[in-house]
């Protein structure tokens, strides 16, 4: 049986097509995508799912408390009896109730190297603390904001003549190149997680 994988997100869903794009190349093997969903309606990530004969749906979370809307998502989740969770670009903090239902089943991508700049706008945070290197995590995710342990790193050097939008674009092209990367390694289960290290039990194949 096919792997079959979890996409959230709340935006433009470029992380989800580069996924859906290497499961299609057989870069990530032996997978599918089997639901897309969002937070927000008007994700256009959603709209690109459809576009590609992924099931994708919104679940607004309006007026509901963060475990009850996750209880939601977990069973649409479980619906589809996914093993993996992709966060990309979900813009949510998720409940213990969620960590736990998929315990070191959550990966998520964050456009820096963490624990710098965790949160919001990281590659203005990068530009205005006047670091010379930034890049981008994909980490386990637990019940703390872009803190869980991590899975793979990538550098982009800061150029002088940066603006955020520059930078970001450079690091979204690192983004999309580990995240698959990091999805085949915890797919094919070749690693352990020793506290906060993610050791690698063999040599992976870069993407
Ligand atoms: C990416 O930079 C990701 O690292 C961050 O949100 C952005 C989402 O972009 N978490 P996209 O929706 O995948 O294009």
């Amino acid at each position: 049986m096919k792997r079959r994988i979890g996409v959230l997100l709340s935006g433009r869903g470029s992380n989800f097509e580069a996924l859906a794009d290497s499961v299609a190349a057989g870069r990530i093997a032996n997978a599918e995508i089997s639901i897309v969903l969002s937070n927000r309606d008007d994700a256009p990530g959603i709209a690109k799912a459809k576009a590609r004969g992924i099931e994708a749906r919104a679940i607004p979370s309006r007026g509901l408390e963060r475990e009850a809307y996750d209880r939601l998502i977990v069973s649409a989740l479980r619906e589809k009896q996914v093993e993996l969770i992709c966060m990309a670009g979900y813009m949510r903090m998720v409940s213990a109730y969620f960590v736990s239902a998929f315990r070191e089943r959550i990966l998520n991508i964050h456009p820096s190297l963490l624990p710098a700049f965790p949160g919001l706008e990281s590659q203005r945070q990068a530009l205005e603390h006047g670091v010379k290197f930034s890049g981008c995590t994909v980490h386990f995710v637990d019940e703390r904001l872009d803190a869980g342990p991590i899975i793979l790193q990538a550098v982009v050097p800061v150029e002088d003549g940066d603006t955020p939008e520059t930078l970001a674009a450079r690091i979204l092209r690192e983004e999309h190149r580990i995240y698959t990367e990091a999805v085949r390694i915890v797919l094919d289960g070749c690693y352990r997680i020793d506290g906060r290290r993610v050791l690698f039990e063999r040599a992976h194949e870069k993407v």
